[in-house]
């Protein structure tokens, strides 16, 4: 399995605070199966600009790097960021933010109201070559609530992730999305050792037994073909219905 999504590099967001903790979660990541992790700490226009970023994130990853044990945890790693939502996107040259050789970026939105520029920003992205994974697709009340919208970012080109831990909850987005074929990747999201842990395994095998190991399949795939640059098939769409008032 390969995880596309978490906060396992020390000291640079809210995920681990040293690399201590980072080499438990790389630890509990091997043991749940992981053999491939990009690393996604946050970037907020807002708080730093592109080159700072990149400097600082390169320092954490070589400070985790030279602990002992890290390298013979036969895990490959790759540098990507999750990128806060913003029209300054459409300025800013792209591949420092890119998971490292690839045309993915992963992007995540505000969760109190849908941002001013959301859809023209990701066409543009799109229209750039570049391929935008919207980070834990299940948290935006604006898509759960009119899910066209984000079935047609997907049909653009888009791709779409869910949290495991927000399978394992139960959490009706997240479960809507993988019934209507919206959903293309799990990850773990990883923060900690405490409430945001490594869970991949579990989330797997959640799907499986609700969905059938087709699922898990075509979702490892997809980790796989993004982890290695290359395109994702395309997602087996259903067009989400509402009747009587309820998206079915
Ligand atoms: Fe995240």
């Amino acid at each position: 399995m390969i995880d596309l999504h978490c906060h396992i590099l020390p000291s640079i967001d809210d995920g681990a605070k040293n690399t201590g903790i980072s080499f438990e979660m790389l630890k509990e990541e091997r043991k749940q199966g992981v053999k491939a992790i990009t690393f996604t700490p946050h970037f907020n226009f807002n708080r730093i600009d592109v080159d700072d970023f990149v400097e600082v994130r390169q320092k954490s990853y070589d400070s985790l790097m030279a602990v002992p044990g890290v390298s013979d945890l036969g895990i490959k790693f790759k540098l990507g960021c999750e990128v806060y939502f913003s029209t300054k996107l459409n300025e800013t040259e792209l591949d420092p933010l890119c998971f490292e050789g690839t045309n993915y970026i992963l992007i995540e939105f505000p969760t109190d109201q849908r941002p001013y520029g959301l859809r023209h920003t990701i066409v543009d992205i799109l229209n750039r070559g570049y391929q935008p994974i919207l980070a834990h697709v299940e948290r935006y009340p604006y898509f759960t609530e009119d899910p066209q919208q984000l079935y047609d970012l997907i049909e653009k080109g888009c791709v779409a992730q869910i949290n495991s831990g927000a399978i394992l909850q139960g959490d009706k987005a997240a479960l809507r999305y993988i019934r209507w074929g919206m959903a293309q990747l799990i990850c773990t999201d990883a923060h900690n050792m405490k409430k945001r842990v490594p869970n991949l395994k579990e989330g797997m095998r959640f799907v499986k037994k609700k969905y059938g190991e087709e699922y898990v399949d075509w979702f490892e795939k997809n980790a796989v073909d993004v982890f290695k640059g290359r395109y994702v098939d395309e997602p087996m769409l259903k067009k989400p219905k509402k009747i009587l008032g309820f998206w079915l």
